[in-house]
């Protein structure tokens, strides 16, 4: 990003890097910054929603309006002030709440159990962080549709028409890592907006709104969603004489699938109340960020494939080869599953916990397992 390198290296330098920068860069990075550093830049979503209803009734269901969980409160009272500012960047990138927080984190009789920021609307990425600065609202050209749904109103509020509001780039701030950025098997752990440039979708002019927020809605889907995640990708399970061919397909979903290291793919098969885990698909890498174990993401128009041998499948329920028996094969997303792992191992290992970082870690925990889903099942008999 422009400003923040040019902050390093003094004036003139700084001017010459600003003229290569490109105009929306520019734009986005003072966007970004501004909302972090003036408390003034802020209107609760409930005020922007007594028109926007619309808007308000999506978001409120969206992974941006549940931005600041459990997962991150636990470990932001280890951090100092400037350390927490990393967070925040992306999970509440707000000068008010983040001044609120801080007291409250601060406190140590804080009420572990208090629930507050969990359930306030106005601790998330909401309307003003990404629409209001300065007293004036930014915003795409608007649609008929917007018109239609304020009955030709005018704004009451300043408006701003900046054209990045329709680009990948705007979205890239949070879901993509700067180059110098943490690195495993020298890969970033946050590679989106990199990913779709390389991407089919990139070709034919599809953008992260164009999928995610599609005619403008701002439920912002994405792994959490079932009929979502199975609109972008294609599989199946078929009996080919010994084995149980497994194929799934990433046909429209714009970058990797899944995206980022958190998620996993996860392929059961199951008889009565028996269940092996036969594939564990998506980056993984070691809890302590340091290694890679397989990278088994799949590319736009990519398949990953694997058979299963009727054999040994009848082997792992101890079943003989001539017992004709059913089987379940599923497919199950577990969109949050690498920090499920990691805080269940720091709840059982770590020795001294506060009863906050208990109660915060337990409530990750139990989020991330309610958070998996079944999208297929087939049954076969062999
Ligand atoms: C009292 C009603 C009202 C409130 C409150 C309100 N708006 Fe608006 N807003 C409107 C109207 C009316 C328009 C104009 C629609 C049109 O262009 O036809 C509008 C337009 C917009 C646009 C479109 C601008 C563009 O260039 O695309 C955005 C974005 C927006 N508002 C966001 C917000 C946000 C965020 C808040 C809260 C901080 C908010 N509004 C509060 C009534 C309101
Ligand atoms: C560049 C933006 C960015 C920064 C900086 C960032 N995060 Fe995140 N974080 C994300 C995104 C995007 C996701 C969603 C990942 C997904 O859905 O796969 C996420 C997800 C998480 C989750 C999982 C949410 C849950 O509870 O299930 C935790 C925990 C988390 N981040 C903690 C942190 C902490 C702690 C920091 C600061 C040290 C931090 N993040 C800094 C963007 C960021
Ligand atoms: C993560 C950033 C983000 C958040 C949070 C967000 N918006 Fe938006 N909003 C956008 C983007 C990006 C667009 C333009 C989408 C496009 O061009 O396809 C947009 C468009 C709009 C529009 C124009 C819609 C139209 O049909 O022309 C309105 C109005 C609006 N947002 C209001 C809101 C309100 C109200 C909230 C809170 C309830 C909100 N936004 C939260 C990013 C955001
Ligand atoms: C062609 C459609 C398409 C485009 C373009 C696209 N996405 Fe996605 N995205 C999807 C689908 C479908 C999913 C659900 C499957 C999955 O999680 O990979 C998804 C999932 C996600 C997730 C959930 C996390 C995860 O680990 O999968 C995030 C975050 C995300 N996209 C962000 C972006 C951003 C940012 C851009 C633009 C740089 C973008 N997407 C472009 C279709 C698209
Ligand atoms: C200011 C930072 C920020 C911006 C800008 C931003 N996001 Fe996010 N986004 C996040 C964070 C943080 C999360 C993870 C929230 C969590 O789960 O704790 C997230 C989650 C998501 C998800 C995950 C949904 C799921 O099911 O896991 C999608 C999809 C997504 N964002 C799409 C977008 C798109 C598209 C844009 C651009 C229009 C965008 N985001 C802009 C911070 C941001």
């Amino acid at each position: 990003m422009c400003s923040n390198s040019s902050l390093l290296v003094g004036k003139f330098l700084c001017l010459s890097l600003l003229l290569f920068c490109k105009e929306n860069d520019l734009f986005l990075d003072n966007h970004w910054k501004l909302s972090r550093t003036r408390e003034s830049n802020f209107i609760s979503p409930m005020t922007c929603g007594s028109c926007h209803s619309k808007q308000l009734n999506a978001w409120t269901n969206s992974a941006h309006a549940n931005s600041f969980r459990s997962g991150i409160i636990w470990q932001l009272p280890k951090f100092s002030h400037s350390e927490r500012e990393n967070c925040y960047k992306c999970h509440l990138p707000n000068k008010m709440q983040i001044v609120e927080v801080n007291i409250n984190l601060d406190n140590p009789k804080i009420n572990i159990f208090r629930n507050s920021f969990l359930d306030h609307k106005d601790f998330s990425l909401s309307c003003s962080n990404c629409h209001l600065r300065n007293n004036i609202i930014y915003g795409p050209q608007p649609s008929e549709n917007l018109k239609e749904e304020l009955h030709g109103k005018a704004a009451p509020h300043k408006i701003k028409i900046q054209h990045e509001f329709d680009q990948s780039k705007f979205c890239a701030n949070c879901h993509q890592n700067a180059s110098d950025g943490k690195r495993v098997n020298n890969k970033l752990l946050m590679n989106v907006y990199e990913d779709w440039l390389e991407s089919k979708a990139y070709k034919e002019n599809k953008n992260c709104q164009n999928c995610h927020m599609p005619n403008r809605d701002h439920s912002f889907k994405g792994i959490h969603d079932s009929e979502f995640v199975k609109n972008g990708i294609q599989f199946q399970f078929i009996r080919f004489e010994k084995k149980i061919k497994f194929t799934l397909r990433n046909i429209h979903v714009g970058h990797k699938f899944p995206a980022y290291s958190v998620p996993r793919i996860l392929i059961y098969v199951k008889k009565e109340n028996r269940t092996f885990q036969l594939d564990e698909i998506g980056w993984i890498i070691s809890l302590d960020l340091q290694n890679e174990i397989k990278d088994q993401r799949i590319q736009q128009g990519e398949s990953f494939q694997k058979d299963y041998d009727i054999k040994e499948i009848k082997n792992l329920f101890q079943i003989k080869s001539n017992q004709l028996t059913n089987f379940a094969f599923e497919i199950w997303i577990a969109p949050r599953y690498h920090y499920g792992k990691i805080f269940s191992y720091i709840l059982e290992k770590e020795k001294h916990i506060t009863l906050f970082e208990k109660f915060h870690l337990q409530k990750s925990i139990d989020d991330e397992i309610k958070s998996r889903y079944l999208i297929h099942k087939t049954n076969f008999s062999f």
